[in-house]
């Protein structure tokens, strides 16, 4: 999400909506006023779910107020088996039991060779095979770091190439390959970053969408690269995510990343893959290379490997370690917990065949919000990949421009985050103008979750888009705010 698109409005008026009457104020509200006045102007989600979460399990999300939401932002697509699994928490109460270090630098332990070994079993055979890893500090964003000053040593080359779109992360580096201008403006500087087109189907830049508007993204990146007074000067690296999660959900075609696998293997020009959002299953695939079958040169890794924990890595294919000792450190590199509840459910994901559930249960809740677009005007495009679906919201009343898409519709976007609160149900926003609704629910979601995410969502688009409603709508009595068990 673009922290400078939130909207500054008072977080008291949304709780109100889905609180009972009562004369003493909900619980939970001293604490959100509390983090009102100390926390700084900076916070996000907690301004888009002014809730207080005291229990959590599964999907489920249960408030200080008592309410219970299902929770579709999983700690921003962290939470591949929801909150606390048991097979996580299993993990992490044995090695505190075991009375192992805590904390460990990237010092060798048994949970960290445990967890190399289960990242490794799972990562894709031929990138597996004569790969290295590397521990970053524990966030996306100091992987990438890592990933770009790997190959800027090991190419002796300093510019990179990235993709509008794009989201890397909120480090000087990382933000520098981020698409999101808003969050880029106010800074000095910006990396010598060039800019290509991502395959954005639905608002196309080259204003054709579809196969022949990513076909033309290939051709004109290859042109780009190749033209001697394009301005481009060999970069050290290309980064980019095989689905565009903060950008707004947007699936590349396979077709697509094998062009640009080709063209980057055949310049010499290193391709990072950044898996952070994108890993351990969440795409209907353990990897979403594996879609399209390229190898990457290195992957970047981080959110769901650490069982709800932090923790990030880069893996890269061993030609490309010409690191010194201390090239790229950090206190927190040894999290102890992190490994061995990233261990644990990596190895369950796999042993479950929680992708492929996700394709499944991805599968069924984009053909239903298809069907739901067709009913509501202000659905503009619904894609996504496995559990990794994306609801563009547009004017419907507005024209529609060459491709077919009518404009970005932000003010309803968040009428319909806030009437989904009011159902029981947490989904945060995402994309150009943060216009996109994105859901991202757990691998292990039900089908009655399914069902009553999908009831849920399509009650709040319909009354958040109905004329007059002005702000968060409450429900319906078809579909009842946050049900017991859900
Ligand atoms: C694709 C991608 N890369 C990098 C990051 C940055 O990760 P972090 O927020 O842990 O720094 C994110 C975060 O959402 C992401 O989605």
């Amino acid at each position: 999400m673009s922290p400078a698109a939130v909207p500054a409005r008072a977080v008291s008026g949304a709780i109100a909506t889905g609180a009972t009457a009562a004369a003493a104020p909900p619980p939970g509200d001293a604490i959100l006023r509390r983090q009102r006045v100390r926390e700084s102007a900076a916070r996000t989600y907690a301004r888009s779910f002014p809730i207080v979460p005291v229990r959590a399990h599964g999907m489920t999300v249960e408030g200080a107020d008592g309410r219970r939401y299902l929770d579709c932002l999983s700690g921003a697509g962290t939470l591949a088996l929801g909150h606390n699994h048991p097979v996580v928490l299993e993990a992490i109460r044995r090695t505190l039991d075991s009375g192992a270090p805590l904390h460990l630098l990237d010092l060798a332990t048994a949970e960290k060779d445990d967890f190399t070994s289960a990242l490794f079993e799972n990562l894709p055979a031929e990138f597996a095979a004569r790969a290295r890893v590397h521990f970053c500090g524990p966030a996306g964003t100091d992987a990438v770091e890592a990933a770009l000053k790997l190959m800027q040593t090991a190419t002796g080359r300093s510019g990179s190439l990235a993709f509008t779109g794009a989201y890397h992360g909120m480090t000087a580096g990382a933000l520098a390959l981020t698409g999101n201008v808003a969050v880029k403006e106010p800074l000095p500087g910006g990396g010598e970053v060039v800019r290509l087109p991502y395959p954005y189907g639905y608002r196309c830049p080259f204003g054709v969408g579809g196969e022949t508007g990513a076909q033309l993204g290939a051709t004109y990146v290859e042109r780009l690269l190749d033209d001697p007074s394009g301005g481009v000067v060999p970069p050290a690296a290309m980064i980019l995510e095989a689905v565009q999660g903060e950008g707004g959900v947007v699936p590349a075609p396979d077709g697509w990343l094998r062009e640009m696998r080709r063209i980057t293997a055949e310049r010499g020009i290193p391709l990072i893959v950044d898996e952070v959002q994108t890993g351990v299953g969440r795409t209907g695939a353990m990897w979403a290379v594996e879609h399209s079958g390229i190898v990457p040169d290195a992957m970047v890794l981080s959110k769901a490997i650490g069982g709800s924990l932090p923790l990030a890595v880069v893996v890269y294919r061993e030609e490309y370690d010409g690191w010194r000792p201390g090239a790229h450190t950090g206190t927190f590199r040894g999290n102890t917990l992190a490994m061995a509840a990233g261990a644990a459910t990596l190895r369950y994901v796999a042993a479950h065949g929680l992708a492929e559930r996700a394709a499944v249960a991805g599968a069924r809740m984009t053909a239903r919000l298809r069907e739901l677009a067709t009913e509501l005007p202000a659905i503009g495009d619904v894609r996504g990949r496995g559990l990794m679906i994306g609801v563009e919201l547009v004017d419907p009343a507005a024209e529609p421009d060459a491709c077919g898409a009518r404009p970005a519709d932000p003010a309803l976007a968040v009428r319909v985050r806030e009437a989904c609160l009011a159902r029981g149900l947490i989904v945060e926003l995402g994309g150009r103008h943060d216009a996109v609704l994105r859901l991202l629910p757990p691998l292990t979601i039900t089908d009655e979750q399914v069902a009553a995410v999908l009831e849920r969502l399509a009650d709040a688009v319909a009354a958040a888009s109905r004329p007059g409603s002005a702000s968060a709508v409450a429900p319906s009595a078809s579909a009842p705010a946050a049900r017991e068990g859900a």
